[in-house]
């Protein structure tokens, strides 16, 4: 991909001075008579420079798609064309036919898409042109005299996985035609993938994630300033303007983006994530802006049939009762098993003709009910509602519509069935819900004995807290803003800055502004300490919470040395790579600065008897797979085949959406194209996870990492560290897998907090694979491509594994290498080999 966007950029040269001065009439965001095609290796370029349209690859090179990106990050890709149809082969030609129909052709002149353009009704146009606009929209519109500038076709109105400003969600109720988005197959494959996101207009207005029929997450009804489960899109309103559109022939969700805001967008992830990200022109990464589903309570329905949401009560596992509701089932629910939902504990008083005893609870701060099935009637005022509610024996709460007019806002949502996912949210609505009125008294009795000490026991904290708050603020503002400022010019200062060659930009940052970011190395800034020096937490420019690593000062390495290896490690950009953002040499100090990860790594989670629950079976499936693309990344390289040495659970840190990233490089070793092996005196790494030939004999290559990622497969799946001396009767994982696999009950492995909810083809396979990878011989063992591809590509046979060699380890030599680095990174102790 980076390779190809420098061949195309030089192309987009070759054309700006090309075809402009030769023909004049072709622009280079057009193509119309003057130009009817392209082919594979030419672009569009829209006015402003902000789009390309051209052909690419985002993975395997035989594969050509034509797609919009973003010129600036070719990696950006925000629509494709042929995305269920690739190319085999760069013949391909993009052309235009003068009814306005744009075709993709392949080398034998067949089509592989179109675009379906339909001329509206108004005879077939003479001409035509294609104009890639400076949204990012790609428009056919009618070039004749009939109806000058008609609009035939668009690109917007037929999403990729990515939103952008100006792009529409939603649907047209007329005719069911809809703008929706569906995710790629996986990061490098566009092909349409299991999730969708789309608007429900069924009840209000909801944007919902789909992973194939089943609903993932939604963002609340929209409240007529925002959707009512993401009360935070208000809050970067000076960026962004959230719209709802609702007509008859319409209901979609629009942003616009402010002329100072930076280019953002909307992409749905191949494990069905939504994230806003953030183009920072800087830097020149994205940032995360913000993502969904957030946490537990975002699970759509996590909860069940009247439960409520609250990510503050881990306790509970996050669930419990709507009030008036108590569980259906008590004992799986004190189990943490919510699927059976609560049911009403008192029965309403509903009589013909409404007359009634009922009255209603008022749940407040929440995220909206489903309303796929409620009705809504956005004219009527709150108290119509709540009389329509007293009147109406099936309906079992209300709530406003529309929040706009502030008070408790208007318009009418009645529910009648269950009520599904509802939440607590800062911000949130009222949600009024219908009780017997003994329910109510015993509340409000509860409420009111409460209050009576409450009060003043409130009244004083209050007192309190407002003059620590005084004396903190006199204290600190001072101190505060000259920090502020010195981070924001860290970066900022340094960013212009090239060192080495290609290109490669990387803010060499001074030590003093690093001092101030960990606040002189405190140890409250102390993330975790590995035998290559120690990890602080640093927050730079504008807060931007950075992982900086300190090496030990014996490392004795050159600045010139250490500055080439600090461009290497730089040119690995990887999604599943944590991301080196910067380096500072001083003196003898060497420091590393890395993007900050929040979650912590993988061991924390898995071997964890309270955490393991968070990472379900999809979720540590597609860390797995994320694994296994990073390393076949380091491996295969374009110019370098980099050997990790040491991949263990420790390494792996996790996203915020729990995607991993693999840190520590620091044994890593840079192999050049055609060395396959090499040996050393020196073994490091992490005993259990070392193969056999390299813990024996120092023998390494790629296949070394192989050993490691198998262990680790089989970690992710057991919950079992390889290294501990758990299991009486085998001397290790390994040995415990195979004697589970070779007695035909592989699923006994599986870890407990996943057991019941996998899927267990996904698992045998898995474990299938990761006995393949701790193969006793290297050459047995799978390359990274063939476990990705296994991985993937779930039809594949796989061969049979033969029995691993077991380890037994003395228990003084079964401890880590890197103890306690929960964000343990680089030590950059690589070294290069010249080759054979
Ligand atoms: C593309 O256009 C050029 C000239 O505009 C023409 O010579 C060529 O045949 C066209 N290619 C295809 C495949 O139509
Ligand atoms: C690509 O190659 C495969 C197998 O050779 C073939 O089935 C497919 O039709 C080809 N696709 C195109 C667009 O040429
Ligand atoms: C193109 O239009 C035809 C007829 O209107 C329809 O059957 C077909 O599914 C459309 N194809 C695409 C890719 O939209
Ligand atoms: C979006 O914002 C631009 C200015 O940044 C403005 O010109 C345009 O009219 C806006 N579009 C809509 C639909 O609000
Ligand atoms: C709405 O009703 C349909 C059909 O009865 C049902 O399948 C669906 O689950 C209901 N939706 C909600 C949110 O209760």
């Amino acid at each position: 991909m980076f390779l190809n966007l420098r061949l195309m950029l030089v192309s987009v040269l070759f054309l700006s001075l090309g075809s402009t001065s030769a023909r004049g009439v072709a622009s280079l965001d057009t193509l119309n008579d003057g130009r009817r095609n392209i082919t594979d290796g030419q672009m569009l370029v829209s006015a402003g420079g902000s789009f390309t349209l051209g052909f690419f690859s985002p993975g395997e090179l035989n594969r050509r798609y034509v797609g919009i990106w973003f010129s600036a990050s070719m990696d950006a890709v925000v629509w494709v064309a042929n995305r269920d149809s690739p190319l085999n082969d760069t013949a391909g030609v993009l052309e235009i036919d003068g009814a306005g129909r744009l075709f993709l052709l392949d080398g034998s002149g067949l089509t592989v898409w179109s675009s379906n353009t339909t001329t509206g009704g108004s005879g077939t146009p003479s001409s035509a042109a294609a104009q890639l606009l400076e949204s990012g929209n790609l428009v056919v519109v009618r070039d004749d005299d009939e109806s000058n500038g008609a609009v035939l076709w668009q690109s917007f109105d037929h999403p990729s996985n990515t939103l952008i400003a100006g792009m529409r969600l939603g649907r047209n109720p007329q005719t069911g035609a809809e703008w929706s988005l569906r995710s790629w197959r996986s990061p490098d494959n566009p092909a349409t993938g299991d999730c969708r996101r789309a608007m429900n207009t069924r009840g209000l207005p909801d944007c919902v994630s789909w992973r194939g029929d089943a609903k993932k997450y939604r963002t609340g009804p929209w409240n007529g300033l925002w959707f009512s489960g993401v009360p935070e899109m208000a809050s970067y309103s000076d960026m962004f303007t959230n719209q709802v559109v609702v007509r008859p022939d319409e209901v979609a969700y629009v942003f616009n983006a402010t002329a100072a805001a930076p280019f953002s967008r909307l992409v749905l992830s191949e494990a069905g994530v939504i994230q806003r990200l953030a183009w920072d022109g800087g830097s020149r990464v994205w940032n995360v802006f913000a993502q969904a589903p957030r946490d537990v309570c975002d699970d759509y329905a996590k909860c069940s049939a009247f439960g409520l949401c609250n990510v503050n009560t881990a306790a509970t596992l996050f669930c419990g009762c709507v009030q008036g509701y108590v569980p259906v089932s008590p004992a799986h629910w004190s189990m943490r098993e919510a699927a059976a939902g609560c049911r009403r504990s008192t029965p309403l008083d509903c009589r013909d003709g409404g007359a009634t005893t009922d009255g209603f609870a008022v749940v407040s701060g929440v995220k909206l009910p489903d309303t796929d099935n409620a009705t809504v009637d956005v004219g009527a005022t709150l108290e119509a509602c709540r009389a329509r509610c007293l009147a109406t024996c099936s309906c079992v709460a209300f709530a406003a519509a529309d929040i706009r007019g502030g008070g408790g806002g208007s318009g009418c949502v009645i529910w009648a069935g269950d009520i599904v996912d509802v939440r607590y949210v800062d911000k949130g609505q009222d949600l009024y819900v219908r009780l017997a009125k003994s329910e109510l008294a015993a509340a409000n009795k509860k409420r009111g004995s409460m209050l009576k000490i409450l009060l003043p026991v409130t009244a004083c904290l209050l007192v309190l807290m407002c003059s620590i708050f005084l004396v903190w603020i006199c204290k600190f503002r001072g101190n505060r803003r000259n920090r502020d400022n010195q981070a924001k010019s860290i970066l900022r200062g340094a960013s212009n800055q090239l060192i080495g060659d290609e290109n490669i930009e990387l803010p060499l940052v001074s030590f003093k502004d690093i001092v101030a970011a960990t606040n002189d190395f405190s140890n409250e800034n102390m993330l975790g300490q590995g035998g290559f020096g120690k990890v602080y937490k640093g927050i730079l420019e504008d807060d931007k919470e950075v992982a900086i690593k300190r090496l030990s000062k014996s490392s004795g390495q050159g600045a010139e040395e250490f500055r080439n290896e600090v461009v290497l490690i730089a040119k690995l950009q990887h999604r599943n790579l944590v991301r080196l953002l910067g380096y500072c040499i001083h003196e003898d100090e060497r420091l590393l600065i890395y993007e900050y990860l929040p979650k912590k790594s993988l061991d924390v989670f898995i071997f964890d008897a309270a955490s393991k629950y968070v990472l379900d079976w999809p979720t540590r499936f597609q860390i797995i797979k994320g694994v296994a693309r990073g390393l076949l990344y380091l491996h295969q390289d374009s110019r370098l085949t980099i050997i990790h040495r040491d991949l263990k659970s420790s390494n792996i840190l996790l996203d915020v959406d729990m995607s991993p990233k693999i840190s520590d490089f620091g044994m890593a070793r840079i192999f050049g194209r055609d060395q396959q092996e090499a040996n050393t005196n020196r073994v490091v790494g992490t005993y259990g996870y070392m193969s056999p030939e390299y813990a024996m004999d120092g023998a390494f290559s790629v296949k070394s990492d192989t050993y490691s990622f198998g262990v680790l497969l089989l970690e992710i799946i057991s919950g079992l560290k390889i290294s501990l001396p758990h299991l009486s009767e085998f001397p290790n994982l390994l040995a415990y897998a195979w004697n589970l696999w070779n007695d035909g009950k592989p699923m006994d492995m599986v870890d407990s907090s996943i057991a019941d909810n996998c899927s267990p083809t996904e698992v045998l396979r898995c474990i299938h694979i990761g006995l393949l990878c701790v193969q006793d011989n290297p050459y047995n063992r799978p390359l990274m491509s063939s476990v990705v591809f296994m991985l993937e590509n779930e039809t594949t046979e796989l061969s049979t594994p033969r029995q691993p060699v077991y380890f037994a380890y003395r228990n003084s030599e079964a401890k880590e290498t890197g103890e306690n680095t929960s964000s343990s990174m680089n030590n950059m102790s690589v070294t290069m080999f010249e080759g054979r």
